[in-house]
């Protein structure tokens, strides 16, 4: 979405963001560098501050030196230190020691908020961004209020990070203690999958191409594949995941926020609210998994043991720090997915995600139904169904595999992949998803964001699923880091005559695709 008129607006007015928890690792790979790239671009005028809150006691001069730091290590821009420009950003950063759960704290924080709009021209208008623990948003909001914080003259906005409970029952709870404060318009949740170009480009090319959105529906899809495979393993977040798992980490935000986005219908204008409406209906149409054995069916879980990766042995989920020695916890899950509404009955989308596996890619395949029997298919030489291939990331771009003449054969058919590959025109210098979201708050444009009802209908979804797992564990498989996951991911495909798509045209070895890229288009 683009909201024009509100971009001059965060420049003219201006805005105060207080980022809670600005001594963690959000704040530094993601936060800070978002707000340098924003500023060099121009988005934000001089009219901005940033107030760095947490409990540790830091310096200006310490919190200046974190800033730069991080900026230094994971911005896309080059900054430098002894720079015009750089003291110019930097004087827009100050730091506050807050305890979370002292109204006195936030009094003086309102202090602070006022000399700062006072200092750079801000009109009033305020950002809260909680890279806290969620257990922590109900007493902030509740302090902001009280602290006074709420009452400036412009707006003021709430923004929070995953995960937003952990099941529907402490969602709700969490859901009710922040709309004690917020209204559900202020507030933005953060799901980064959606800040990703790629998944933004999904309706784009769907609803702005002629020769897709006549197709898109279960006369001639025949299923629809989404990958979302990790190399990394828990790293320093064992305590976190053990508790949490694939399906609630990954598939109840990233992964259900991309079925939506790829079965929605089209909305009836480009409005946040009426685009969020659309994701809405799909959520409700998803068929709920109701017995046991449905959930065995429908449903794999892996966990990765000891393992062969890139050239190095890794030890399996239940060695890594933090980790129960006898975790049941899945580090991989696949499922097939239904959208019972007359769109998509009776097309399958399949969706995985895990730990360990052997790349880092997220991908959407569409796989279409195979063209009725024809004279090409006296032939039989490689025929294969064509697919539309969304390639999010790492490379981004999207691809269409067609079947065609093999060139001086005589009429042998094979199949060849029109490639745009978006990345190599415009280089990997796109804008972060994290950039993309804060500036999307700071605009007033909640598109990308996740509003309750999806939040709530997505984990009503999941928590089937969680609850027939906690009974028992017999179905956890396990599978080698390094490897494409557990053997029952290929068999709830194959049983409905389906296999997974190569990702990145690797998995399959030596790639049979044939790729035209032309240098320029
Ligand atoms: C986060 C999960 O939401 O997404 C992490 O908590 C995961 O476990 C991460 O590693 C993946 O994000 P990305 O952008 O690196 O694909």
């Amino acid at each position: 979405m683009m909201l024009e008129t509100n971009q001059e607006a965060v420049k003219q007015s201006g805005v105060v963001f207080f980022i809670f928890g600005a001594t963690g690792d959000l704040a530094r790979r993601k936060l800070f560098p978002a707000l340098y790239s924003l500023y060099r671009e121009g988005k934000l005028s001089e009219k901005f501050a940033v107030v760095g809150l947490a409990r540790r006691e830091r310096s200006p001069e310490q919190f200046h030196e974190d800033v730069y730091r991080s900026i230094q290590e994971f911005a896309r821009y080059k900054v430098s230190e002894d720079t015009e420009e750089w003291r110019r950003f930097v004087q827009h950063f100050v730091y506050l020691s807050l305890d979370i759960n002292r109204v006195e704290d936030f009094k003086q924080l309102q202090g602070t908020a006022n000399q700062l709009e006072k200092k750079f021209g801000i009109a009033g208008n305020r950002l809260f961004y909680l890279a806290l623990a969620p257990d922590l948003f109900g007493s902030v909001a509740h302090n902001l209020k009280a602290g006074g914080l709420l009452e400036c003259e412009g707006w003021h906005r709430l923004v929070i990070e995953k995960p937003f409970g952990f099941d529907l029952p402490s969602a709700e709870k969490l859901n009710k203690e922040i709309r004690g404060v917020f209204e559900e318009h202020e507030i933005y949740r953060i799901d980064h999958y959606l800040g990703k170009e790629m998944v933004q480009n999904i309706d784009v090319i769907r609803f702005a191409n002629a020769f897709f959105e006549p197709l898109w529906n279960n006369k001639y899809i025949a299923n629809i594949q989404i990958t979302l495979s990790e190399t990394v393993g828990v790293e320093e977040r064992g305590g976190y995941y053990d508790h949490s798992g694939a399906l609630r980490d990954m598939g109840q935000n990233h992964m259900l926020q991309m079925v939506t986005m790829m079965a929605m219908e089209p909305p009836s204008r480009l409005l946040p609210e009426d685009i969020r409406d659309e994701k809405v209906k799909v959520l409700r149409s998803l068929r709920p998994f109701t017995t046991r054995e449905e959930i065995r069916q429908h449903v794999v879980r892996g966990q990765y043991t000891e393992g062969m990766h890139n050239g190095k042995l890794v030890q399996g989920y239940r060695e890594e720090d933090k980790v129960h020695p006898a975790s049941v916890t899945e580090t991989y899950f696949a499922a097939k997915v239904y959208v019972d509404n007359f769109r998509w009955a009776g097309v399958p989308f399949y969706i995985r995600t895990g730990k360990r596996l052997p790349l880092k890619t997220t991908e959407v395949v569409v796989e279409f139904k195979n063209m009725p029997d024809n004279i090409y298919h006296a032939h039989k030489t490689n025929l294969q169904p064509n697919l539309l291939v969304f390639r999010v990331q790492p490379m981004e771009g999207i691809y269409i595999k067609i079947n065609a003449k093999n060139p001086g054969s005589e009429g042998a058919i094979i199949p060849v992949a029109m490639d745009f590959c978006q990345s190599c025109q415009v280089g990997l210098n796109t804008p972060e998803a994290y950039e993309r979201l804060l500036y999307d708050a700071a605009r007033g444009d909640s598109t990308y964001f996740t509003r309750w009802d999806e939040v709530a209908l997505a984990w009503k979804f999941v928590d089937r699923i969680a609850a027939a797992w906690s009974e028992d564990d017999r179905d956890l498989e396990t599978y080698a880091a390094g490897s494409w996951g557990p053997k029952g991911a290929e068999e709830l495909l194959a049983r409905d005559g389906f296999s997974w798509w190569p990702v990145n045209g690797q998995e399959a070895g030596e790639s049979v695709w044939v790729t035209n890229r032309p240098d320029k288009l």
